[in-house]
């Protein structure tokens, strides 16, 4: 696997003020070599090292400095910003910038991104040895990397300070191949339904499920972790989405199914968590239904099904299959993988004490044509991620090529 960020990438480059800002300069280069999309965001203190305007030429981008900015907010936003980041860098990181990162200080808008932002950091001390050996550095270091920070150098040699020793920023194409390699799912689309269905009985009743959509918010979200750009066509729910490309709210599993198939072909995995009503009323009414008769009879037809429908598409794109059943899970699971074409389906046992609806555990029994995974009871959070990580490796077997 390459040890390198793929092409596509977005990398928030964040550049501090030290004598090594001079060598970001043939990083961000570096960076676009590998195809990486690379946006730069200086320290005011930077900016005495490097131009701004020197940034902007070798990116394409105006580089930014300053939080209230009005002109560059009303380009993009430092939300949207720190949203657009695959992967924070910031190189070189001084002491300061360190300290203020430890401390989960905001006071610029380099740090602002950091906390702002869900993408992994990763950083290239610079500074003078002793600062570097220095308890209060070295304490912030310990916070850094406890909390998954990757830390990239620093080099050990003479320093611009004459001094010798650890300190020296490494060189860009160390730093550039030392970056995280890339992630399973980097640039793959995903278009992945959650949530229920209402199918409308009059303008203020609908027929519904208990589907609670926790479980394709988190998947979306661990799929997003993976480097999947994921589109979410989501059903009514309590939950507020996490960042996604896109996010779709429908109501009625029609609207579900036209949003789905109007995205289909642009997308290489469909993944369809959504709990979608099999049937809706022929014919709802206009107005409030009064309770007039002692009975009334509702007559139902059938939905599209949407993943059937996916699965069925040439070409289709990876598909991944929901299946909630009350008994024999493994054996129907097995028989919905062969009849809706899937590629894989995850199936979990609802109603009784361990069903999957409305808790926050869950556990699954993932079937593919020749083979399956059992994912044991956990919260959804963890399960999602286990599950995201199975779909990449059963996606990447299935593109490998046969050789
Ligand atoms: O056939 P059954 O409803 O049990 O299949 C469940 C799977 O099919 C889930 O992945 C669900 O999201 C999907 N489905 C769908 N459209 C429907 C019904 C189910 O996409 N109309």
């Amino acid at each position: 696997m390459s040890t390198q960020p793929s092409a596509g990438s977005r990398i928030l480059l964040g550049v501090g003020g030290g004598i090594a800002a001079y060598k970001s300069v043939e990083l961000v280069r570096r960076l676009s070599e590998q195809g990486c999309e690379v946006q730069v965001v200086m320290t005011r203190a930077a900016t005495a090292f490097v131009g701004p305007l020197t940034f902007q030429a070798v990116s394409g981008r105006p580089a930014r400095v300053e939080m209230l900015d009005p002109g560059a907010e009303a380009g993009m936003g430092h939300i949207e910003l720190a949203r657009w980041a695959d992967q924070i860098l910031i190189a070189p990181a001084t002491a300061d910038l360190m300290a203020r990162l430890a401390a989960g200080i905001a006071d610029d808008l380099l740090t602002t991104l950091v906390l702002a932002s869900p993408a992994p950091l990763a950083i290239a001390p610079a500074m003078n040895q002793q600062m570097w050996r220095h308890p209060a550095t070295q304490d912030n270091l310990a916070r850094l990397c406890a909390r998954g920070v990757q830390v990239i150098g620093p080099g050990v040699g003479i320093q611009a300070c004459g001094d010798e020793g650890p300190g020296r920023m490494l060189e860009p194409a160390e730093i550039a191949a030392a970056l995280h390699p890339a992630r399973p799912l980097d640039g793959a689309r995903v278009l992945l339904t959650a949530g229920p269905t209402r199918e409308p009985l009059d303008p203020v009743r609908y027929l519904g499920n208990r589907s609670s959509g926790r479980m394709g918010y988190a998947l979306a979200e661990a799929l997003t972790a993976l480097g999947a750009r994921v589109t979410l066509v989501s059903g009514p729910t309590a939950l507020t989405p996490p960042p996604l490309e896109q996010v779709v709210q429908v109501e009625t599993a029609l609207q579900m199914h036209a949003e789905v198939i109007a995205r289909a072909a642009a997308c290489e995995l469909f993944v369809a968590t959504a709990a979608v009503a099999d049937y809706r009323p022929v014919a709802p009414a206009e107005t409030k239904i009064k309770k007039e008769h002692a009975a009334l009879e509702i007559r139902l037809e059938r939905n599209p099904d949407i993943l059937a429908e996916v699965a069925a598409h040439r070409p289709a794109p990876f598909t991944v299959g929901f299946a909630a059943e009350t008994e024999r899970v493994e054996h129907y699971a097995r028989g919905k993988l062969v009849d809706k074409g899937l590629d894989m389906i995850a199936a979990n046992r609802v109603g009784g004490p361990r069903g999957g609806f409305e808790r926050e555990e869950n556990a699954l029994t993932v079937l593919w044509s020749d083979g399956q995974r059992e994912l044991p009871m956990m919260a959804k959070p963890r399960l999602a991620r286990a599950l995201a990580e199975l779909i990449a490796e059963r996606y990447l077997e299935h593109h490998a090529p046969s050789s």
